[in-house]
């Protein structure tokens, strides 16, 4: 937490100006809500809402915003972090954070590589568990992410 706070990225932001923190605050939350609003309808589909809706129609603009919130929470996430990070020492919504960050990436290895999704990208016959597969999944993605927001709000009311 020191070495991030006395960095040459911290150092330089800082310098920058009073509007700076407030900025990377609002690309944090502009990721955040793209990220998490991209999820959100994809793992209702997964889940079962709107089955008349093909699950490709809905991957297509969902899975490169939320993969683009994503970067663009973390990117300004680690330079917000850098500000004063030593003050979030012993914060366990911070700690809780960033384990919940990686199991939400985690998570998105093992659906993209599970034969259920391959079959639901490509638009092929579904196999017999594939919809119990796949609401397993879009269950565990919602509750990691929301879990995530739940963490990034709460952290400053510690
Ligand atoms: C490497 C990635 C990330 C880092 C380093 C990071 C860091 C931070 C920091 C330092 C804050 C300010 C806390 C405060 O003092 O109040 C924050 C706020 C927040 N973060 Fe993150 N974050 C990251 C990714 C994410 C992701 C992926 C999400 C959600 C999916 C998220 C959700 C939030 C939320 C909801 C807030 C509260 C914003 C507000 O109330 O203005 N963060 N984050």
């Amino acid at each position: 937490m020191a070495w991030l706070e006395g960095s040459a990225l911290a150092e330089y932001l800082r310098g920058l100006g009073i509007w700076t923190y407030g900025l990377l605050n609002l690309a944090h939350i502009l990721g955040v809500a793209t990220l998490f609003g991209a999820v959100l309808v994809l793992d209702l589909r997964l889940l079962g809402v709107w089955r008349s809706i093909p699950a490709t129609s809905l991957l297509r603009p969902t899975v490169p915003l939320a993969a683009g919130g994503f970067v663009v929470a973390a990117i300004s996430g680690v330079m917000m972090l850098s500000f004063n990070t030593t003050e979030y020492h012993g914060n366990p919504f911070i700690y809780a954070k960033f384990p919940l960050i990686g199991l939400g990436l985690v998570n998105v290895l093992v659906i993209s590589r599970l034969p259920a999704w391959r079959r639901v990208t490509a638009g092929d016959t579904p196999a017999p568990a594939d919809p119990a597969i796949l609401r397993v999944c879009g269950a565990a993605s919602l509750l990691t992410w929301l879990a995530v927001v739940t963490c990034g709000r709460m952290i400053g009311y510690w």
